[in-house]
């Protein structure tokens, strides 16, 4: 194995060589997602190429010895027949049966979470997503009452985002929740912040702490409920291989050390899409279930350098033209995520007779089927236009409009 002196990112073809146990049942060329510095100079002994990408080695195995190896990565959504290679692998090469289903996830996991939590209380941390709204439903389903849910304004929500959640859970969901209005506190820390990794600790920081005050409000609690998924797991905590800590998630690798409660995450081994299956499963309904993520320093991390009030103003009113010109088009189950971005760059621009100088809005849509890897998304110029006219013509500070065009690798979805 050796360094390469060219990095292969992004999309590339390759040839099959071998239709053996992995690649059963596929044609002779394969789209497949690369992402490496690194490169197999020749096979180790009693390893057969089973793929090449020109001249790179991108699949090998040693049947004998049960080892089989792929450069690409199998598992995300620009490599076609990734399903079927890892399905191969599972049935064929490891023998899984195929007897995992969402109900027995959801079954096995409430027993899980009913034999952990005995008869200790808990509280848990609503984020107004999917991931957490299940998270909830599912500690729900196990301890019934003895569950709090709180939402917490931490001050960078989007518009109408507290009112909005606080609603749909006391009065679509019926879950027990408290809504907790600290966005002054937040906001006085976050003042003069703007290196984005000290954003996220501040803001999960803070979060712990209002947790851990609405928890001493209540009798008995020792348990924090939160939705964390796998992704979240490998981006921000090397779990189990040397891949780099790419953002703390604040509900991950953000956490203090010492929060005193014990944290409680139902969903830790499940991907986005496993999550939404298990939504629908539980009876939410789907327009709740294909919200887009919004990460728990929401606009914090959208608004590029220095938060203000004002800042943050500009963005929720960008950010609504775009959720709601995304929705009025039926894009929303197309996309991962659309949202807007304000850069800290100001643009000379002309409004009727006069000059302006004032903010740049970057708007970022990506497709992707977990975040992990991302697509920038070919969005119809006519929607394009139209969020840009709105967004110049309705949110007073903002004269530029700009449409981000990078995937993920090499860059990352939100912008901080
Ligand atoms: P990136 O930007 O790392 O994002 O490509 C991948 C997915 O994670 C979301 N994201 C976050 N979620 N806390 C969260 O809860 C965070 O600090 C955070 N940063 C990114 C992002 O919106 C995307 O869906």
């Amino acid at each position: 194995m050796v360094p390469g002196n060219q990095r292969e990112f992004g999309k590339a073809v390759v040839d099959l060589l071998d239709a053996d146990t992995l690649f059963s049942g596929l044609p002779d060329k394969l789209q497949v997602w690369m992402s490496h510095g690194d490169r197999v100079e020749a096979p180790p002994p009693g390893f057969q190429i089973l793929a090449r990408s020109g001249g790179i080695i991108s699949a090998l195995a040693d049947e004998s010895r049960r080892m089989w190896g792929v450069q690409f990565h199998p598992e995300v959504v620009h490599t076609h027949h990734g399903r079927e290679i890892l399905e191969n692998f599972l049935t064929r090469v490891c023998g899984c049966r195929r007897d995992w289903t969402m109900s027995s996830f959801i079954e096995s996991s409430t027993r899980m979470i009913s034999e952990r939590l005995g008869g200790g209380r808990a509280i848990c941390g609503l984020s107004g997503g999917v991931d957490s709204s299940v998270a909830a439903l599912l500690v729900h389903k196990a301890i019934g009452d003895r569950l709090t849910c709180v939402f917490v304004d931490n001050g960078v929500l989007r518009k109408n985002e507290f009112a909005d959640v606080l609603a749909t859970f006391r009065d679509r969901l019926h879950l027990p929740v408290r809504g907790v209005d600290a966005a002054d506190r937040f906001l006085s820390r976050l003042a003069g912040v703007e290196d984005p990794e000290q954003k996220r600790k501040i803001i999960g920081e803070e979060f712990i702490r209002v947790f851990e005050e609405e928890a001493g409000k209540l009798p008995g609690v020792r348990f924090l409920v939160q939705g964390t998924l796998y992704p979240d797991v490998i981006e921000s905590t090397s779990v189990r291989g040397p891949s780099a800590v790419i953002k703390s998630h604040h509900n991950v690798g953000g956490l203090p050390a010492q929060i005193g409660l014990e944290i409680v995450e139902p969903l830790r081994e499940l991907f986005k899409d496993e999550v939404r299956r298990v939504a629908l499963e539980l009876g939410l309904d789907e327009r709740f279930v294909y919200r887009h993520p919004f990460p728990g320093p929401g606009l914090a991390v959208r608004t590029i350098g220095g938060i203000t009030p004002d800042r943050l103003a500009l963005l929720r009113e960008a950010d609504a033209i775009v959720q709601e010109e995304i929705d009025r088009e039926g894009l929303t189950r197309e996309l991962w995520q659309a949202f807007a971005v304000l850069l800290p760059v100001r643009s000379v621009g002309v409004m009727g007779d006069d000059r302006t100088y004032e903010n740049v809005c970057a708007l970022r849509a990506v497709t992707s089927l977990d975040g992990m890897t991302a697509d920038w998304a070919r969005l119809p110029y006519s929607v394009l236009e139209r969020i840009s006219n709105r967004i110049v013509n309705e949110v007073r500070g903002i004269n530029r409009v700009v449409y981000d065009i990078t995937s993920k690798p090499p860059g990352t979805i939100e912008w901080e």
